[in-house]
C-alpha cells in the first residue's frame, strides 16, 4: 500500500473551513467538491496513457491519451457521492459505478447494502471515493470487493485518514496489489466512538444530514 498525503497551501486552506463546525452544508458541498478536484489532480498521476497520432494546425505530432478500458470511479455511498462531482470534472470519460456501505456505529463493522459495479474489473484503473478513512472496515471492505471483481489497481481518494484506518488497510491487503491512499491529511486519532479527531465531524450529514 502506498501513502500519499497531498501538501498544498490551498488544500491545507479549504480543509481548515471544511472542518469548521460553523462552516454550512452547501459551503461544506462546495470545498468537498474543490477539495476532490485537487486531489484527483495528485490521484491520476499514474493513469494509463499511450501514445496518441494528432495533426496540430501547424504540423503531425505525437500526443498522449487515457488507454482503453477506461477508468472507473467508484463513489462509496452515502458520503463519496459529495465527491463525484470533482472527480469527473477532471475525469469526464471515466465510467462511475457505486457502491454502498454503512459502517454499524455500535460494532464500526461496514455492511453492503447496494452495488452498481461492471462483473469484471480485471484490467481496470479503479478510483474510490469516500471522505473518511476511519477504523477503515468500510475502505477494505471496498477494496476487497473491487478485488474479487478482477481489480487490481486500486487509488482511495479521501479527505481525511486516521493512522488506525491505514494500519488497517495495510493490514488487510499487504502487498497484494497496487493500492494507493491520497488523502488531504492524515488525523491524530480516532475517539472512543470511531470519530476522527481532530476531524470533520459525520461527512455523510454534513453533506446530506
Ligand atoms: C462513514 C464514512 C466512511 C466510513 C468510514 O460513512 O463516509 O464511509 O464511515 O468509517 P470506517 O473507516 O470506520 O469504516 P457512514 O457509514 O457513516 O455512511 P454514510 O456515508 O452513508 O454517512
Amino acid at each position: 500500500m502506498r501513502l500519499h498525503v497531498a501538501e498544498h497551501p490551498l488544500i491545507a486552506h479549504k480543509l481548515t473551513v471544511l472542518r469548521d463546525v460553523r462552516t454550512p452544508s452547501p459551503l461544506f458541498r462546495q470545498l468537498t467538491e474543490e477539495l476532490v478536484t485537487l486531489l484527483a489532480y495528485e490521484a491520476t498521476r499514474d493513469i494509463r496513457t499511450e501514445p496518441w497520432e494528432i495533426t496540430t494546425p501547424v504540423t503531425d505530432t505525437v500526443g498522449r491519451k487515457l488507454t482503453e478500458p477506461r477508468p472507473i470511479v467508484v463513489p462509496i455511498l452515502r458520503a463519496g457521492l459529495g465527491m463525484l462531482e470533482g472527480m469527473t470534472r477532471l475525469l469526464p470519460t471515466a465510467e462511475v459505478g457505486f457502491l454502498g456501505l454503512q459502517r454499524n456505529e455500535e460494532t464500526l463493522e461496514a455492511i453492503t447494502y447496494a452495488n452498481r459495479l461492471p462483473d469484471d474489473l480485471s484490467g481496470r484503473q479503479c478510483y474510490v471515493l469516500d471522505p473518511m478513512l476511519a477504523t477503515g472496515g468500510t475502505l477494505v471492505a471496498a477494496i476487497e470487493y473491487l478485488f474479487e471483481r478482477g481489480a487490481r489497481d486500486v487509488t482511495a481518494v479521501t479527505l481525511l485518514a486516521a493512522p488506525e484506518g491505514l494500519r488497517a488497510v495495510q493490514e488487510a491487503i499487504g502487498e497484494r496489489a497496487d493500492v494507493t491512499i491520497v488523502t488531504a491529511s492524515v488525523d491524530e486519532r480516532l475517539n472512543s466512538k470511531g470519530y476522527i479527531v481532530p476531524g470533520l465531524g459525520d461527512a455523510g450529514d454534513r453533506l446530506y444530514g
